[in-house]
């Protein structure tokens, strides 16, 4: 891990909707190898912020840097190609496969194979090592041949997880992956955050600050669009602005 190098640099990245600044001038920098955690209040512009990372939205201004090169007019696909992956959301795991023939197709389509599954079966079974190696990385061994649709919550987060690794992403950003989750699925899912992130960088939009201060190495506070405070938690937490703003004194 070579922690003081930059992989993802943003300059002045503005999202305007119809005149309204959704997100305003932001500079971000996030070290490689770091889990880098983007939180703030509802409103904030933390996820207009990440769908212009990923290049769901077209920023009105600004431009975005991965590994030096500028990404800023590329589309999502070309993104994902360059290892800048976004974790997927429910509805893109097939709910009526089963969690390992999830992963085998996902692992086929980061191979370039065609997306004619139904009448491939006996070449998603050469992805069947891997898929199982993910499967168990993810916790849902014992979930491998249960629909996807059968499975509860956390563990569907751990299967879009599990899909979006067979990418081999070597940035991974998550839009809040702790969303909805009860205590027990939440210890897990951050976990697996953790061990995913000893050989990548994970970015992500993270309401739950237990979870933020457990995980993060460096954390953006944004309010209104813009950029409140940047640092380790325990530097941004007692920041007085940011208690103001985000955590309100008594609570954070
Ligand atoms: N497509 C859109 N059109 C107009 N306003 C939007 C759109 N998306 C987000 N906004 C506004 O931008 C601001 C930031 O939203 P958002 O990025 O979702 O914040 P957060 O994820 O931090 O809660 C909000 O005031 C929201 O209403
Ligand atoms: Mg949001």
């Amino acid at each position: 891990m070579r922690e003081n190098e930059t992989i993802l640099v943003t300059e002045d990245l503005t999202k305007e909707f119809a005149g309204f600044i959704a997100v305003s001038g932001v500079n971000l920098r996030v070290a490689r190898g770091s889990i880098h955690a983007l939180i703030g209040p509802n409103g904030a512009g933390k996820t207009t912020c990440f769908n212009l990372l990923t290049k769901f939205l077209k920023p009105t201004r600004g431009r975005i840097l991965y590994k030096g090169r500028d990404i800023t007019a590329l589309a999502p696909a070309d993104v994902a190609r360059l290892g800048l992956v976004r974790s997927f959301q429910i509805s893109a795991v097939f709910p009526h496969l089963t969690v390992i023939e999830n992963v085998r197709i996902a692992l086929q389509r980061a191979r370039g194979g065609s997306f004619d599954f139904w009448r491939s079966r006996k070449v998603l079974d050469v992805y069947d090592g891997r898929a199982r190696e993910l499967i168990d990385d993810v916790g849902l061994s014992a979930f491998a041949d249960l629909p996807a649709v059968e499975l509860p919550y956390g563990r569907k987060r751990a299967l879009e997880i599990a899909t979006t690794l067979a990418l081999d992403p070597e940035m991974l950003l998550l839009d809040e992956p702790t969303a909805g989750m009860g205590h027990e699925d939440i210890d897990r899912i951050s976990h697996l955050i953790k061990r995913v992130a000893a050989d990548r960088t994970v970015l992500m939009v993270e309401h739950n600050l237990s979870v933020v201060s457990n995980l993060s190495d460096c954390i953006t506070v944004l309010t209104r669009g813009r950029v409140l405070a940047e640092g380790p938690y325990a530097e941004v937490a007692v920041n007085p602005e940011v208690r103001e703003a985000y955590m309100g004194t008594g609570h954070g």
